[in-house]
Parts: structure tokens; sequence; C-alpha cells
């Protein structure tokens, strides 16, 4: 009897030609899962063509809700954004598709899942460790890994199996999208001094050709998850949908840097993330008034251990559900709006108001009606410790003498 395998099947060259190629060597029963995270790239017709490559059965779930609910809100509480540029579309997604792929494993009975990484990424990683970190016991084979076949030599292969390839124009890079975010690499963004060009975006425009007017838009948030634009209420996807188009269009969201990939490797990508830069610059922006001092500071660590968490893959770990546990309940304040201006590639925060603030007008004004004990400030001078017991211990600054300038 064949080996059944679940194949994470993408209808990409990769995916496509793994169906055959899983039959060939592995004796294997295909069966496909497609997950649609949103971000436009989903094709209509996956389930035909997984179908036509070979496959027994094509599963295609509508991921866009979970994807928003378990992954994409819980890092914006977080704050993770890795390397302070990547706001980690790709890494999220990929535990969640995992997750699918162990769902239909187990409920076809497979003991083996599939999925087309190659061996230099970070997704191939993040893949086994979750699926691992849920089920150790099945089995992870990852063809692409195995096969050794260049480009050309996978059409080939794909060609000689009647595999429908569909191979269209052939864009010069590797992309990978979802609503949260795009992922652009390869092709001539692999010289690090190049500006990425024009044809690389497909969400944002470039500064220069935004608007010259600035889009201002208010985002409502509950306990740290946005739900309202502009006051109207909407569900998580909608939300993050309107407003990757309204920052796109004013040419917010664009990242161009070099990243630390956890195979070991720098790498240059460039990213599209309109929604994703707006909500994080509006939820850190809400938390600053509403989260004390102290859970700011503790809570900017956190957000970069988690980030570099969700990047290399440990989603499904126990550590990652204590962070979690901690942003948690850093967001129970975290209620009320932002109001951002979107202009020629920028967003900024111009207004932000919220039940909970701890910002006190009374204390913060210079103006008549200031109610701040000017005179408490004189006990501030204690941070140093008894000042004068430790001043023996200071080194003196040398200075030139003072010239002239009396
Ligand atoms: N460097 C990003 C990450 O590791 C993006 C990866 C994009 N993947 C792709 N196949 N283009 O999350």
């Amino acid at each position: 009897m064949a080996t059944k395998v679940v194949l994470a099947y993408s209808g990409g060259l990769d995916t496509s030609v793994a169906i055959p190629w899983l039959k060939e060597n592995y004796d294997a029963e295909v069966i496909t899962l497609t997950a649609d995270m949103g971000g436009g790239s989903g094709r209509s017709d996956v389930r035909e063509r997984a179908i036509a490559a070979g496959a027994s059965k094509a599963f295609v779930v509508d991921g866009r809700q979970d994807f928003v609910r378990h992954f994409v809100f819980p890092a914006l509480q977080a704050g993770a954004i890795y390397q302070g540029q990547y706001s980690l579309a790709t890494a999220l997604g990929r535990p969640l598709i995992a997750r699918y792929l162990l769902d239909v494993a187990h409920q076809e009975g497979a003991g083996v899942v599939a999925h087309g990484c190659t061996g230099k990424g970070n997704d191939q990683v993040r893949f086994d460790l979750s699926i691992a970190g849920m089920d150790p016991s099945l089995r992870i084979i990852a063809p692409a890994r195995e096969w050794g076949m260049s480009r050309e030599e996978e059409i080939e292969y794909g060609r000689s199996r009647n595999t429908p390839l569909d191979l269209g124009p052939r864009s010069p890079y590797s992309v990978d999208e979802n609503l949260w975010g795009r992922s652009i690499e390869a092709g001539d963004l692999e010289d690090p001094w190049m500006e990425p060009p024009e044809e690389a975006y497909a969400w944002t425009v470039s500064a220069e050709n935004a608007p010259d007017t600035p889009l201002y838009v208010e985002v409502t948030f509950s306990e740290g998850i946005p739900v309202a634009l502009d006051g109207e209420e909407m569900n998580g996807v909608d939300l993050i949908g309107h407003l990757s188009r309204l920052a796109g269009e004013h040419g917010v969201g664009r990242v161009d840097h070099v990243e630390d990939r956890l195979v070991g490797i720098k790498s240059r990508e460039v990213y599209e993330a309109p929604a994703a830069t707006a909500l994080h610059a509006a939820h850190r922006a809400l938390e600053a008034v509403t989260l004390s001092k102290d859970q700011l500071r503790l809570k900017e660590r956190i957000a970069q251990e988690y980030a570099e968490h969700v990047y290399n893959g440990l989603w499904f770990t126990a550590l990652h559900q204590d962070l979690e546990a901690f942003v948690a309940s850093t967001q129970r304040y975290v209620t009320g709006s932002i109001r951002l201006k979107l202009f020629k590639g920028r967003c900024v925060v111009v207004g932000r108001s919220s039940p909970y603030s701890l910002y006190l007008h009374d204390l913060a004004t210079y103006d008549t009606g200031d109610r701040f004990d000017h005179r408490a400030s004189e006990g501030f001078i204690h941070i140093f410790g008894l000042a004068g017991r430790t001043q023996a211990r200071v080194q003196s600054l040398e200075l030139p003498e003072l010239g002239g300038g009396s």
C-alpha cells in the first residue's frame, strides 16, 4: 500500500513538481493542502491543478481569519518586528500552514507530511519545527531539499510527467505573500548596493508617486486589537485589507534591508507591509500613553525575544506561550484611538486618545493649571544614591582652559 503524504501545495513550480516526484520516489499517495492566507496570491484553480498533477485529494482552506486572530494580532500586540525591520508576514504564516497539514494528516491517517522549501531558507526550519512541536511522530519530507534539480531541470521533469506548470511570464523574484505582507527576494535584489527597481513592488507606490495631499486615518484598538478604522467596526481581515490599500497608495510600508537568516547567512530582503507598518506604529503609540514606563521598557525586550522566536520557527514551544502570556497581560488597558497621517511614504502618529490614558494634562502642562509639585523634583538627586558620599568616586572630567569666550 502506498504511503500517504500530505503536501503543502501552493501551486507554484516546486510544489507542483513535488507531486509526481513524491509518487515516484516514495511510492506515495499524495494529498495536497493549500491555505489561502490572503494577500491576493491564491489561485482559484489550485484544486484542479493539484488533481491534474496527480494528487488523490486536494484540500483548500481559507486560513485568513485563523491567521489574523491567532498569529497576526498576537504578534502585533507583542510589537514583534525582526531586527527592527521585518513584521514577519512569511514567518507568521508557516506555523499555521503546518497546523493545517497536521490536521489533514490526522484526518486522512497519513504518517508523512511534505513541504516545498529548499535547504537554504528559514521556511524549511519553520515547517519542520512547527510540525515536530505539535506531533513529533509525523515524518517530514522536503523534496526540494533532496532532489538537487535546477529550475530548468524541474520544468523538464514536470513537463515529462504532464504536470500543469503554468509558468507565465517569469518573475525575476522569489515572492511570498499573505495579508500581513509581501516578501521579495533574489534576482537583481541580490546586489545590496542596487536600489530595488519599481517592478519589485506590487502593493505600494513610491513616495515620489504618492498623492500630494496627506490622508488621515483613525485606528481604534480594544485591548491591543485593532477593531475599527475611521470609526467603522470591521473584522480583522477586512481592516487589514482596507488599511493595506490606503497605506500602500501613500507609499507606506516599503522595507529594504539585509537580514540575518537563521541558517546563518545574510540576505538582502525587500518587503511591502503597509498595514503592518501602520498598525505597529499606531499600537506602539497607544501603548506609550496606556502603559507605565517600566512596562514599556520590559515589553520592548520581550518584543525582541518574541520576534526572534517567531523568525526562528519556534511558535509551538513552551517559551512562546510564556511570552504570549506576558504580552496578553500588558494589553488589558491598550484601548483607545490613534490618528495616523499617511503622506509620501511616511506614516506618522499625530493624535492619541484613550479612556485609560496615563497622560495627565494637569501634570504635563507648562501653563497655568500645572499641578506638578516642582519641589518634589528636588528629591530626584537621590537617584544617584547619597550624592555627597559617592562624589569622591567620580572621575573628574578634564577640560582645556576655557578660552576667551567671556
Ligand atoms: N526572509 C523572509 C523570512 O524568512 C521572507 C522569506 C520569503 N520566502 C520566499 N519564498 N520568498 O521570513
